[in-house]
């Protein structure tokens, strides 16, 4: 059975990869930079390893990898300055791609998003762009992801906006008309699991996106509705969402960013259906994202804590 490193594999999308892999007896080593705060949640999974790692020294990233089949890429942030996306999405994939070729790993998962270009409209997107030109000519058997927001269980989009919807009466929505295709978490995950041994995945980038399209402003009326706490949206203008997210900058929670809304000038969705080779109809947000932001209702929530005591 094959050895699978996922970096980047505690996060959301990372988790539930990480699930599916060890659920087919894959030996599963994550590197985070967080062991003892996520160790009780992951470890629990038989067959993975959870390793403290700088990946960033070459030397550490050597003896991750070392005797590992293949590697999936997942790690990614949604804000920072120039240099932080050039470190998470360019630089660190160049070291990946090196420690690939130093210790013998033909295959290479990389997650991408959709829309990235090294000359798009926003840090993020650009970043990322880079980082898949990389990839491209780094010789490796690679597969890139791009998929547009992912929403599931432990999302941090949909249910960020169902919390602000519990905490404030009305919504001030900066990108309102922004245009999103969401696709589920568990479709992403069964894409790179498929991925790993299809041979006609190598040296090809997939968009990934749900059935349908939205607008920001429809997905957030939907969520806040759903979690049971419907709200009044209001549609900032271009100049008042800038100076909204400036502000969001600076509290804790990256709640949205002017890099966020830069992104967002370029829309989220796929001119494409769901790549045929993994034989998956992508699931509708309708069909799962009730179960899990039901749990935001005053009910839900009054259930969880029956649960704690
Ligand atoms: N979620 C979405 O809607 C979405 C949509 C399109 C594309 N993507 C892409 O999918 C990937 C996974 O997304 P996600 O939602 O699962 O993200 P996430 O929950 O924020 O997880 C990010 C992961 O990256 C690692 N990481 C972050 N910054 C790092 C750094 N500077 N050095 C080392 N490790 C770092 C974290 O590891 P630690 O344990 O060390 O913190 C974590 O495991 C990202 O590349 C993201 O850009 C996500």
């Amino acid at each position: 059975m094959k050895k699978l490193c996922i970096i980047g594999g505690s996060g959301f999308v990372g988790r539930h990869i990480a699930a599916r892999a060890a659920a087919l007896g894959m030996q599963v080593t994550i590197p985070t930079r967080q062991r003892e705060k996520l160790k009780a949640e992951l470890i629990l999974l038989p067959t993975v390893d959870l390793l403290d790692v700088d990946l960033h020294d070459p030397a550490a990233l050597d003896s991750l990898l070392r005797g590992q089949d293949v590697v999936i890429n997942l790690v990614g942030i949604l804000q920072g300055n120039e240099a932080a996306f050039e470190r998470a999405h360019v630089s660190l994939p160049e070291k990946i791609i090196q420690a690939c070729k130093r210790n013998g790993i033909r295959r290479l998962l990389h997650m991408s998003a959709l829309k990235a270009d090294a000359n798009g409209p926003s840090r993020y997107l650009r970043s990322k762009g880079r980082g898949e030109a990389l990839v491209k000519l780094s010789g490796l058997d690679y597969t890139i992801f791009q998929p547009s927001v992912i929403f599931g269980r432990g999302d941090s989009f949909l249910n960020l906006f169902a919390t602000l919807a519990r905490l404030a009466p009305i919504l001030p929505l900066g990108g309102a008309d922004a245009q999103f295709q969401p696709v589920w978490v568990e479709d992403v995950a069964a894409c790179f699991i498929q991925a790993i041994n299809n041979k006609a995945t190598h040296q090809q980038s997939y968009p990934l996106c749900g059935p349908q399209r939205y607008s920001l402003r429809q997905l957030v009326d939907y969520t806040a509705s759903t979690a049971g706490t419907p709200r009044p949206i209001i549609a900032l203008p271009d100049f008042l969402a800038r100076l909204q997210a400036g502000l969001l900058e600076l509290l804790p929670g990256q709640l949205m960013s002017r890099d966020n809304l830069d992104s967002m000038r370029v829309a989220s969705t796929c001119d494409c259906p769901f790549p045929e080779v993994f034989g998956i109809t992508p699931s509708a947000l309708e069909a799962i994202a009730p179960a899990y932001l039901a749990n935001n209702t005053p009910r839900g929530r009054y259930q969880r804590y029956r649960r704690r005591r």
